[in-house]
């Protein structure tokens, strides 16, 4: 079987480790701490500290690989820590495991569109943010050696959706005057998405958005929520600082990823949130007064 290195064994990076792994992929998985990686001893794969973002430490692995997915983040941070992690992390992954391939986890965050209509893989991509532009210098980079790039919409999942802490924590606030759509996609589903972009003998390399079918306006996921859980309708207001993924308003189109057979478990934010999200949130839910 061929073998896969998971570079950022995070959120995204453990649920496809585990599906390589369950698909008989031996699979190594790197995290920048010891302490990830002392968390993850009991996973059936190794799993050590690396920092990607250094180049003699990544030097110095050992192993060959088939096939790595680059999906450590930055978790937020500045044109500095983006440049160390995407951009560097991509290089010195390539220096030491050369002609390997390399699929990228980007972000739909560099399509900057802000009229609502719908991007695809062709869309102009022009972010407003130095961050943006080192992502999409790090997809260039990607691709100009063979290597694939999965364009991410908002993440959500088990114990983990944005939108629903802030509604819980009773911080979420509805802008009617600059209602735009989210883009999101489950976590098995990206897993999924990036298992059948490598899973195949000759694994296309360009670029793929991974997103769910329904984009949907923010106000609407928000009276969506207050419904499902019985509780007010968010107050309306300007949200204070600068939202994270700019002043954008796209609806991002997974027509390409759909052709090549996926189908995401979760196509929408009804589903995903009734399926898999809110009984992880069950004691936050039960936790708060109405
Ligand atoms: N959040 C979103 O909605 C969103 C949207 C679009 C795209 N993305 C992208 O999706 C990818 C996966 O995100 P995620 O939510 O799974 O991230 P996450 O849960 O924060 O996990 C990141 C993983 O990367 C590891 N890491 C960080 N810096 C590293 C380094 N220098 N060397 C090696 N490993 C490093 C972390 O290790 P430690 O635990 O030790 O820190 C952790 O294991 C990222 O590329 C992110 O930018 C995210």
């Amino acid at each position: 079987m061929p073998q896969i290195l998971i570079a950022g064994c995070g959120y995204v990076g453990q649920a496809t480790a585990d599906l390589f792994h369950a698909a008989g992929w031996p699979v190594e998985g790197w995290t920048h701490s010891a302490e990830s990686a002392a968390r993850l001893s009991a996973k059936p794969y190794p799993v050590h500290a690396v920092d990607i973002a250094n180049k003699a430490q990544v030097g110095a692995r050992a192993g060959t690989f088939d096939a790595i997915i680059h999906c450590a983040s930055s978790g937020g941070g500045d044109a500095d820590a983006y440049c160390q992690i995407y951009l560097n992390g991509a290089r010195n992954l390539l220096d030491r495991f050369v002609g390997t391939k390399l699929l990228f986890t980007s972000s739909t965050s560099v399509y900057a569109q802000r009229d609502g209509s719908w991007v695809t893989e062709e869309s102009e991509t022009k972010p407003p943010r130095k961050t943006g532009r080192i992502l999409l210098q790090t997809e260039n980079f990607v691709l100009a050696h063979d290597g694939i790039v999965a364009r991410l919409a908002g993440i959500y999942g088990p114990k983990r959706s944005a939108l629903l802490t802030k509604f819980l924590s009773g911080t979420a606030i509805i802008d009617p005057e600059n209602d735009r759509f989210l883009n999101q996609i489950h976590r098995a589903d990206i897993a999924a998405a990036l298992f059948l972009l490598l899973d195949r003998p000759s694994p296309p390399r360009e670029i793929y958005n991974a997103v769910d079918d329904q984009p949907i306006l923010q106000n609407e996921c928000y009276r969506w929520l207050a419904e499902k859980l019985n509780r007010p309708v968010p107050p309306f207001g300007k949200p204070k600082g600068q939202p994270k993924r700019g002043a954008s308003n796209k609806r991002v189109s997974n027509a390409k990823l759909r052709r090549l057979g996926w189908i995401p478990r979760y196509p929408t934010f009804a589903e995903a949130m009734e399926k898999s999200i809110l009984s992880s949130f069950a004691e936050a839910i039960q936790g708060k007064p109405r």
